[in-house]
């Protein structure tokens, strides 16, 4: 999302770098216009971070870091650009211009994550009550420290039907708020009636990387079912788009998250000093979730449960995270079932000398197809051999699959050139079949884009669509004009002489300030192509940043023209090098 320049002016200028810079890093000497201190990017003993107050930016002799005061909040506190903004906004009391959620949208967030915040305070506070007993008792024999109780924000909900809701509506809040957040549920017996979602639960609550309380998280105290609840979606919540623990995991100086099942997974990790786990909330793995994963990091270890389900998560987490570009290793339990366990059983060193051996995502395929084959038999090493080359095959890097290809010769006691030939086959079949698949996208996208008249045809899809766009927006504000001017668009630019009409007929209305209206245009066009153009014109355009969307098509323009050169044909290309050759010079001394 893009801010307006006004607005980014505001809160720079409302977040004084040395203000926001010194609540992380102690400045102390001076000289001249600047501060300095201990850089918080690189560790160091003498200070060579140094933060210049006239200019508001921050750099580091040291580490070469350096930028303003968003480049800071962003480096510091691990955030994305957009939430780096809507950080240092709520420092100073501004409110983001947000053109995509109405107001209305945000003030009905803004209350759900303030009654989740307090719902939270509640919990807290009866886990110290003394209603609260059973549930301290509960942590403690989970061996959960007091301390790691309050930094993870762990309470309590009664066994009540209705203590939260009656706490939360004396407070100020409605049924109907309690009801959107998930923490009321309405009842079938009694009409009208309602009760609190979570009861007798020993609470976790799920925040966010920006700090909010955005669901929770409720384990029953004893055995029962179900042994977890978690909040449903709400307005503020997404179950497959939050990871539990990331509000602390984020800071950690390992460099690695590591991703666990479970919620007590998490927090027994973080109290073994092992603070860059996280829990995905009871579901598989999803999209969204490895995205925020890779916000933060490139480097995950996967330490699910040993169990055969665990092992099925883990693939389906692996599988899912190969399409990005981290790196992942894979954590093997063994005697325990899972990480809480096995710091109970045999100690922080033990977890710690696991993920010093962890396998990464090949080794561990490896190693799992290795305990599914008996090797002894001919039938086994056949059967390990055509699972292992299909997987193989999957690896994009060369000299992954020929380094991996032999380890798995290797095992199977075969020659290695055997295995990598099949691989190598398995390979060029896939890589057909993707190209097959990836053109027959592109021929659809092509078709999709095209004037159903022949006789108005594009010859470049690509450069087509953002001149309909240039088109589209001059129509709706002629003085974008204002734009094309800036950046020397000139109408030989169209690649469809179609688009190009109907850009002159516009430009010649704007010379002569006469009305421009779609309708106008569609009325002098003949009946094909007023129908394409009222189709492009109904595409979405947002107005409220239309200058950069201006500058968007033309570069699409020109870039679908450097591509469209490169993809001539070769005799022609070869033509034209020579041409230019010898208009420089070439190789002789002058033409
Ligand atoms: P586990 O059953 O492995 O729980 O579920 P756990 O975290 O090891 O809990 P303890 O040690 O028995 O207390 C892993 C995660 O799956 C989700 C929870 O987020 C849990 O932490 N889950 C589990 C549910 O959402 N619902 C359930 O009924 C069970
Ligand atoms: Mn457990």
């Amino acid at each position: 999302m893009a801010f307006s320049e006004l607005f980014l002016d505001e809160l720079v200028r409302r977040n004084d770098i040395v203000d926001v810079v010194s609540q992380y890093v102690h400045l102390t000497k001076k000289s001249g216009n600047n501060l300095f201190g201990l850089c918080p990017f690189h560790s160091e003993k003498t200070p060579s971070f140094s933060v210049n107050i006239e200019r508001q930016i921050y750099h580091c002799f040291g580490c070469g870091a350096g930028g303003g005061v968003i480049n800071f909040i962003r480096e510091i506190e691990n955030l994305t650009y957009v939430d780096a903004v809507h950080f240092l906004a709520k420092r100073a009391g501004l409110t983001v211009p947000d053109d995509t959620v109405s107001q209305e949208v945000r003030n009905r967030r803004a209350r759900l994550l303030e009654l989740n915040r307090e719902a939270a305070r509640f919990f807290y506070e009866a886990l110290k009550s003394p209603g609260g007993e059973a549930a301290r008792e509960y942590l403690a024999r989970r061996s959960i420290t007091p301390d790691f109780a309050t930094r993870f924000g762990i309470g309590f909900a009664p066994d009540s039907w209705s203590a939260l809701s009656d706490a939360m509506i004396k407070s100020g809040y409605s049924t109907r708020d309690l009801l959107d957040a998930g923490l009321i549920k309405k009842s079938a017996k009694t009409r009208g009636g309602f009760y609190d979602t979570f009861r007798n639960r020993l609470m976790f609550p799920v925040i966010d990387v920006r700090g909010n309380v955005v669901g929770f998280s409720g384990r029953l105290l004893g055995d029962g079912e179900p042994k977890y609840l978690n909040s449903s979606d709400t307005p503020v919540f997404k179950k497959s788009a939050h990871l539990f623990g990331l509000n602390l995991a984020k800071k950690t100086k390992l460099g690695t998250l590591l991703l666990v099942e479970g919620n007590i997974d998490v927090v027994k990790l973080h109290q073994a000093g092992f603070d860059g786990a996280v829990a995905s909330l009871g579901t598989a793995l999803a999209e969204e979730q490895v995205q925020l994963l890779s916000r933060y990091t490139k480097n995950v270890i996967i330490a699910y449960d040993g169990d055969a389900a665990g092992a099925k998560a883990a693939e389906r987490a692996l599988s899912l995270m190969e399409k990005s570009d981290m790196r992942v290793h894979v954590l093997r339990l063994k005697g325990a079932k899972d990480p809480d366990e096995f710091i109970e059983k045999f100690g922080r060193d033990a977890f710690a000398n696991l993920l010093d051996n962890v396998e990464n995502h090949i080794e561990y395929r490896i190693t799992t197809l290795l305990g599914k084959h008996a090797l002894e038999t001919d039938e086994g090493r056949l059967g390990f051999l055509k699972e292992a080359t299909q997987m193989l095959s999957n690896i994009p890097n060369a000299v992954e699959r020929e380094i991996y290809a032999k380890r798995v010769a290797e095992r199977a006691g075969v020659s290695s050139d055997a295995v990598l030939s099949e691989v190598k086959k398995a390979y060029n079949a896939r890589r057909r079949a993707n190209e097959r698949r990836r053109q027959a996208r592109e021929r659809n996208v092509r078709a999709a884009v095209q004037p159903k008249s022949r006789d108005i045809r594009y010859k470049n899809e690509v450069s087509a669509l953002a001149e309909e766009g240039v088109i589209r927006l001059l129509v709706l504000d002629c003085e974008l004009f204002g734009v094309l001017e800036e950046y020397d668009f000139s109408e030989s630019e169209f690649t469809s002489d179609y688009l190009r009409r109907i850009y002159d007929m516009i430009k010649l209305r704007y010379e002569a300030h006469a009305e421009i209206t779609p309708s106008l245009i569609a009325n002098a066009l003949d009946g094909a192509e007023a129908a394409h153009f009222t189709q492009f014109m109904s595409k979405p355009e947002s107005l409220s940043r239309a200058d950069m969307a201006m500058r968007d098509y033309i570069k699409k323009i020109r870039a679908a023209k450097v591509v469209t050169q490169a993809a001539e044909d070769p005799e022609a290309a070869l033509l034209r090098i020579v041409r230019d050759k010898s208009g420089c010079g070439g190789y002789e001394n002058g033409t």
